[in-house]
């Protein structure tokens, strides 16, 4: 028989995505409701294992006053961090090297010790993948998907996805007017380490010419036949928009830096190269825009929020009726529930025989391919 919770904690791991303090207000308003209590823990893990960084305290109790009339703010109000796994934590040596350790043992110490009886968990697949492994440690943990990219398996969308795609879409309307006027090619950056749905989405919705993403290794020559088939039925502007992590045929992914210990590794720049190969190889004025950190900020749409939201209430539902081990999924158009286990460690990259990418292929978009 499980013990009846009276405290539960949330934390918010990894890039931030707008929806996530509606997460926290349906949480926190949800556990009210049941008389329990809900603590936010600062910047993913850190509020309990970096406690000397937070003078005020890294673990908050979070009120339904705290939480009053947050739901359409961008970022988290607890904070986060893409740094700090507790199962390989980076612990500075004296010779300057770094020690990848376990440090796990200490939050479920801390729970046991202030009497916290379950955690939600609101992450893309790293968090989650943590999650999964605290609640294998034995910890009563609920998972909630979050990540703009929409690269979680198991939920039809994670909350983030929306605003990011309508965002970009936006900016890809207002290129289209600035590049026909100049006769431009305009190159437009957008986020998605692995997985196209940024790119795909907004692209197809904005009315990109040529879509490139990390599951199509894009050929440049297709590219450019694309851009010199438009020339020729008197279109002297092209809209290219490419995820940070489309790779070429021949090379590698854009690197900024290489992953290290609890930190994955940094896309970046793809977008100047795309840019600056097709200005050698087309001669055409070029300009490229990265949209980067813009498709994280924000206010959620009302489909994020909505789905924030339900995400939020449907955790607590999961933890009263005594799951865990559990992700709250968006079953189009109903939440059920997953198990992490069917969640960690795997991607949802865009199926090559999507609709969206056929669509797009109908619609005479180039995808390099
Ligand atoms: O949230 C996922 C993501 O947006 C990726 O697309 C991107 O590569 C990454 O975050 C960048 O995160 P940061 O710059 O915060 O380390």
């Amino acid at each position: 028989m499980q013990k009846p919770i009276r405290r539960i904690a949330i934390c918010t791991g990894g890039g931030d995505a707008p929806g996530l303090n509606a997460v926290i207000r349906a949480t926190v308003t949800a556990a009210a409701n049941r008389g329990w209590e809900c603590m936010g823990i600062r910047d993913g893990f850190s509020g309990i294992l970096q406690p000397e960084r937070y003078p005020q305290g890294g673990v908050h109790l979070l009120t339904r006053d705290r939480v009053r009339g947050i739901s359409h703010l961008g970022g988290t109000i607890i904070g986060t961090t893409n740094k700090g796994n507790p199962f390989h934590y980076p612990v500075p040596q004296s010779d300057g090297s770094v020690l990848d350790t376990d440090r796990s043992g200490e939050i479920l110490a801390y729970f046991e010790r202030e009497g916290i009886d379950a955690l939600v968990s609101v992450g893309g697949d790293g968090s989650l993948t943590i999650a999964n492994e605290l609640h294998r440690k034995g910890l009563r943990v609920v998972g909630v998907p979050k990540t703009i990219d929409n690269d979680l398996d198991k939920t039809y969308t994670t909350f983030g996805f929306d605003t990011a795609v309508s965002f970009a879409t936006e900016c890809l309307d207002r290129l289209h007017s600035t590049a026909e006027s100049h006769q431009r090619i305009m190159v437009v950056e957008v986020m998605g380490r692995y997985a196209g749905w940024i790119a795909l989405h907004a692209g197809i919705a904005g009315g990109a010419h040529a879509i490139l993403i990390p599951e199509i290794a894009y050929d440049l020559d297709k590219v450019v036949a694309k851009i010199a088939e438009r020339e020729k039925e008197g279109r002297a502007y092209t809209l290219v928009v490419v995820a940070e992590g489309a790779v070429p045929k021949e090379g590698a992914r854009a690197l900024v830096a290489p992953s290290e210990i609890g930190h994955a590794e940094r896309l970046g720049g793809v977008g100047e190269q795309v840019g600056h190969a097709l200005a050698e190889r087309t001669g055409k004025d070029t300009r490229v825009v990265v949209l980067g950190h813009l498709l994280r900020g924000g206010s959620p749409t009302a489909f994020d929020r909505l789905a924030a939201l339900r995400f939020g209430t449907a955790a607590v539902r999961a933890l009263d009726e005594g799951l865990s081990g559990v992700m709250v999924a968006l079953a189009f158009p109903n939440v059920n529930y997953v198990t992490l286990e069917e969640v960690a460690g795997r991607m949802k990259a865009v199926p090559l025989d999507s609709d969206t990418l056929q669509t797009g292929r109908d619609l005479g978009v180039c995808f390099g391919d």
